[in-house]
């Protein structure tokens, strides 16, 4: 990166610029979400050996265009459009263009979605670091405060899911788990973040398991 002096400042400017783009965020993916993902990208990146620079950059950045995506109702991508806002940041900041473009593929890639596969190292610790976020205690906090957000209810262990919607009072959080988090830990791409994802899904199946049997008054 040629941006060595002022290398701190840096790094600052670009916090700043990112946190900007969560002032009218919600809880369930807010800042804190960018910082828990940030602290994720390190620690796996110290294990795996990825670059910790690219790392910081792309976990700082990833989800800036989820404000755009939320204004389109879901038209536009945060990952597409995050990648090319952060293109533009970067480029203003004076960074080479070889960096831009590695961290540019890690925002794209994110979200796994057609055509934006995580080929290069970071980009697959970025993915990861991602999706941990959301499964685990902190995930099953995150989904319970999205339910929340869309006036779902509590819980309903008997939900039969192909009846139900997303953004509905039946989208709660139990739901998430039946239909995404549960699955999370068999996409994850690095030794770490499996590992990481093993040890937060057992806890995942244990936390929803207990809520089952207390909600129907067995425990
Ligand atoms: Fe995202
Ligand atoms: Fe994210």
């Amino acid at each position: 990166m040629e941006k060595r002096p002022a290398h701190r400042e840096f790094f600052e400017s670009i916090e700043r610029k990112a946190k900007g783009f969560f002032r009218s965020a919600r809880g369930s993916h807010d800042w804190d979400h960018t910082q828990r993902v940030l602290s994720l990208c390190l620690r796996i990146g110290k294990k795996e050996k990825g670059d910790l620079e690219i790392l910081r950059l792309a976990a700082l950045l990833h989800d800036i265009g989820r404000a755009a995506e939320d204004l389109s109702n879901g038209k536009i991508c945060h990952s597409q459009a995050g990648a090319s806002m952060a293109g533009k940041i970067l480029k203003a900041h004076g960074i080479d263009q070889e960096t831009i473009d590695r961290v540019i593929h890690c925002i794209q890639a994110h979200r796994f979605r057609k055509g934006a596969v995580p080929v290069s190292k970071e980009a697959r610790i970025l993915f990861d670091a991602d999706k941990l976020d959301s499964i685990g205690a902190v995930g099953i906090g995150r989904a319970f405060l999205f339910a929340g957000e869309v006036g779902a209810r509590l819980h309903n262990k008997d939900i039969e899911i192909r009846k139900t919607k997303p953004y509905t009072k039946e989208d709660t959080a139990y739901r998430e788990y039946l239909v995404k988090l549960n699955k999370v830990k068999d996409r994850v791409f690095t030794k770490e973040g499996k590992r990481i994802a093993r040890e937060r899904h057992r806890f995942m199946v244990e936390f929803f398991e207990r809520l089952n049997r207390e909600t129907g008054g067995m425990l």
